[in-house]
């Protein structure tokens, strides 16, 4: 019996990874930039288990049965090949944070499941390959190996092998900060990956879509290394925007919002003309993330929490990438 305990937190994406070149292997057709979100954190505990006939999947402290375990119980399978090992493996998952509601859960729980389940299967990995391996589990979870500002190289080979992701500045680089207005804990009716699918095919701006990818990563990059905060947030609304029109657009349409989403846009405007320099992003789902100078976040918060429709606000600021700790 060998056992490791990894723990990894979620990210927010300011330049978004919408659309999958290989569906299989979580391949994106472009780059994405992302800020793993300190706090928001999922811990695995993975350990071999030579006596079980198949494997036990602990989510939150229960049982998980099929079909909430079925994309977990395949990437272990995916760990079993990788190591060339036939052992079955109890995986116990636990999350401080909303699954399935547009907080990109399946980024901490793909990397901490691929760091958790490497170590205790005994396959060792350069930064990169476990950036790779947590990829195949969930392509956003690619960016959670790292802390701070993360960029996922989309790369352009057909295995996917230049597909990883490289950190762009460590967490303390910048003093920003993330308000998180929650407006609806459900989970999302339309999964990030069934939404890309379905915008790919059906969406006429999914080509736009690619051809202003460049641009916006090339502008957030900067922003972030210059510290701009301008310059980063006029770059991630506008694409998210895109990310959502592109969706709306397609037939059948594809609505992430609610009501209060829109709510929380107009209050993050008005925020603006009040002099308090905050800036709007939204992932497959419901939930406004809100990016912000850290020494402001109170504030921003505080505002969110009186728009009507919301529910709870989280607050979050870059943290560190995926690590091991002592198995207690
Ligand atoms: O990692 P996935 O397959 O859940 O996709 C994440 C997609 C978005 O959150 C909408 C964008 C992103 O880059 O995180």
């Amino acid at each position: 019996m060998a056992e490791a305990v990894a723990r990894a937190n979620s990210n927010v994406a300011l330049v978004k990874y919408w659309g999958k070149r290989n569906e299989a292997l979580n391949l994106p057709y472009t780059g994405s930039i992302s800020i793993t979100l300190g706090g928001l954190t999922t811990t695995v505990r993975a350990t071999t288990r030579d006596d079980l006939g198949g494997d036990q999947v602990i989510l939150n402290g229960r049982p998980g049965i099929p079909p909430a375990t079925a994309r977990i119980t395949a990437y272990l399978d995916l760990l079993r090949r990788v190591a060339a090992r036939p052992t079955r493996l109890t995986v116990e998952l636990e999350s401080n944070f909303p699954v399935a509601a547009g907080l990109a859960s399946s980024a901490s729980t793909f990397a901490a499941l691929a760091a958790a389940g490497s170590a205790a299967l005994g396959i060792e990995l350069t930064p990169a390959q476990l950036s790779i391996l947590a990829r195949r589990g969930s392509g956003s979870a690619a960016r959670s190996i790292f802390g701070g500002f993360v960029e996922w190289l989309g790369g352009e080979l057909g295995d996917g092998s230049d597909s990883y992701a490289i950190p762009i500045a460590a967490a303390d680089h910048w003093d920003v900060g993330f308000a998180i207005a929650v407006t609806a804990e459900e989970p999302k009716p339309v999964g990030s990956g069934a939404g890309m699918a379905h915008s790919v095919k059906q969406s006429p701006f999914f080509p736009a879509w690619l051809e202003g990818q460049e641009q916006d990563l090339d502008a957030v990059r900067r922003g972030i290394l210059a510290r701009d905060l301008t310059v980063v947030g006029e770059a991630m609304e506008h694409n998210c925007l895109k990310m959502h029109a592109v969706a709306l657009a397609a037939r059948p349409s594809l609505l992430y919002w609610k009501p209060a989403t829109l709510a929380v846009i107009a209050r993050v405007q008005e925020l603006r003309n009040e002099c308090i320099e905050a800036y709007f992003t939204i992932d497959a789902g419901p939930q406004v993330k809100v990016l912000c100078p850290l020494a402001e976040r109170d504030a921003v918060a505080d505002a969110l929490r009186r728009v009507p429709g919301v529910q709870r606000v989280l607050l979050s600021q870059p943290g560190g990438g995926v690590e091991l700790v002592e198995p207690t």
